[in-house]
């Protein structure tokens, strides 16, 4: 392990870190560098099915102890993970690439579930309905759903375990936890600071490996396991449900996003500039909300691009733990290959380059921060997740124009836009096919808010009071022959 953070490099399978069956590793890597960081241990088909056993071994006393116990690892845990912020912090940015800022930012942010998800396990009620006859009493109980599959991504490799493994927790789940092949080191630090706290071996399982859907088949295809919950692409996801129909696990999907990004004439166009520089920077473009349509009003167009170049152009890139550094670089070649035939294809239609649109000089996966104008909706900027720092800005005559633009796609993850006027605030917040709408908002992502998407962005929601149920049962006990005569 590359000096001066700390994670274990191997599986933890039923509070025991080992080696995979057959011994074999991987190599962890600065996308900064491409310099190794580390040899984690590659988890075999053998270790997901030991995994499953320590969890579905672990699921009966962790479902059976009281709320208030559970919340009491949790609250530990969260406490843990703001002591070793550090670390975490470090870890991240060196196998993810983002700036250390924003590595204590998702320190925080991943924290913040765990606290909130603390709390939500005492508020697991249930209810008793009133019946239709004075002989019954109707009695709705909420249970733990058992054991859960968690596959998470790279991109944010604390938030999206915690979002996930601390509602699952809280619930009375055991958990079997998959996390990105590129950022396992964080995830392995995560739980061993869930067993410091006291939580129960096997209750967290945490197996990394490259061989994502031989896990896939494993989990899915074992009836112990009865809720898969995963964020990553549209394509995987249809995949995961399909093979979940088999032993029909419930299932929770975060995916793919297309976000618009739309600024009208009346927005304040200073808090529209700061709202972009989070909603399409934040770990450079690599979020399923990020802006990737900016849809500007004509009035406004010139002087917001204006604004937006000079903005963009003062960012400053470079290696995560470096001084100032605002913008990294992508996980990998392959996602600055996918940024840069976007913006060969927007160029290639007529497109014009404003700034940017190449490959930064030097080790790593970096790309310039680009801001590309003229764009239409032929192009695969306005068409696919670019997934990366390219601002790409098409302009609007009309309101019903920017909706109906803004709702052409399959994807209904996240949406942003801009106005100073109430009536229109009301009417483009309800007319958007968004799960999450940012009103001069460029950053809304909080544990207490239901964060998902409508259409093909996914199914339930990560956070809030949905964040729970959809770990739960929902029970129906009808109790007869109550005798109400006295
Ligand atoms: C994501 O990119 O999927 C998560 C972003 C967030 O939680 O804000």
């Amino acid at each position: 392990m590359v000096e001066g953070v700390r994670a274990p490099e191997n599986l933890l399978v039923g509070g025991v870190f080992r080696a995979a069956a057959g011994g074999r590793t991987m190599a962890v890597e600065d996308p900064a560098t491409g310099e190794r960081l580390a040899l984690v241990a590659d988890g075999a088909t053998s270790d997901a099915a030991a995994a499953v056993d320590a969890a579905a071994a672990a699921q009966p006393a962790w479902q059976a102890a009281s709320a208030y116990e559970r919340a009491k690892v949790l609250r530990k845990w969260f406490e843990l993970q703001q002591r070793d912020k550090e670390n975490l912090a470090r870890l991240m940015t060196l196998e993810n690439g983002k700036p250390l800022k924003e590595s204590y930012a998702e320190v925080d942010y991943a924290a913040s579930f765990v606290e909130w998800f603390a709390e939500e396990a005492k508020r697991v009620y249930g209810r008793v309905v009133p019946a239709s006859r004075s002989d019954k009493r109707l009695l709705v109980l909420k249970q733990a759903v058992g054991v859960v599959a968690a596959i998470t991504p790279w991109n944010f490799p604390a938030a999206m375990i915690t979002r996930k493994v601390a509602p699952a927790l809280a619930a009375g789940c055991a958990v079997v936890l998959k996390p990105a092949p590129e950022t396992p080191l964080t995830a392995l630090r995560l739980g061993e600071l869930l067993l410091e706290a006291g939580g129960p071996a096997g209750v967290l399982n945490v197996v990394p490996t490259t061989e994502a859907a031989a896990f896939a088949d494993a989990w899915l295809g074992d009836p112990r396991v009865r809720k898969i919950t995963f964020t990553g692409s549209t394509a995987v996801g249809k995949e995961l449900m399909r093979k979940a129909a088999g032993h029909v696990q419930k299932v929770s999907l975060e995916l793919g996003g297309q976000a618009p990004f739309i600024v009208f004439d009346d927005a304040d166009l200073d808090q529209a500039a700061v709202g972009i520089a989070t909603a399409k920077f934040r770990n450079a473009g690599q979020t399923c909300v990020a802006a990737n349509r900016i849809l500007v009003q004509q009035g406004v167009a010139e002087a917001f691009t204006d604004r937006i170049v000079e903005q963009v152009r003062r960012m400053r890139v470079g290696h995560g733990l470096a001084e100032g550094v605002e913008i990294g670089p992508m996980i990998s070649e392959r996602g600055r290959q996918k940024v840069l035939a976007h913006v060969e294809d927007a160029v290639s239609q007529g497109a014009a380059v404003r700034l940017g649109g190449g490959v930064m000089s030097g080790p790593g996966y970096f790309v310039e921060p680009t801001v590309l104008t003229g764009v239409s909706s032929k192009m695969r900027v306005m068409r696919e997740e670019t997934f990366g720092p390219v601002i790409a800005v098409a302009t609007f005559r009309e309101e019903r124009e920017a909706i109906a633009i803004a709702n052409q796609t399959e994807y209904g993850l996240a949406a942003y836009f801009f106005t100073r006027d109430a009536a229109r605030a009301w009417r483009v917040a309800e007319a958007l096919e968004y799960g999450i709408v940012g009103l001069n908002d460029g950053a809304f992502s909080t544990a207490q808010a239901p964060f998902g998407g409508y259409k093909e962005s996914g199914l339930g929601r990560e956070g809030g009071l949905e964040g729970i149920e959809e770990f739960l049962e929902t029970k129906f006990v009808s109790w007869g022959g109550v005798d109400a005569g006295l």
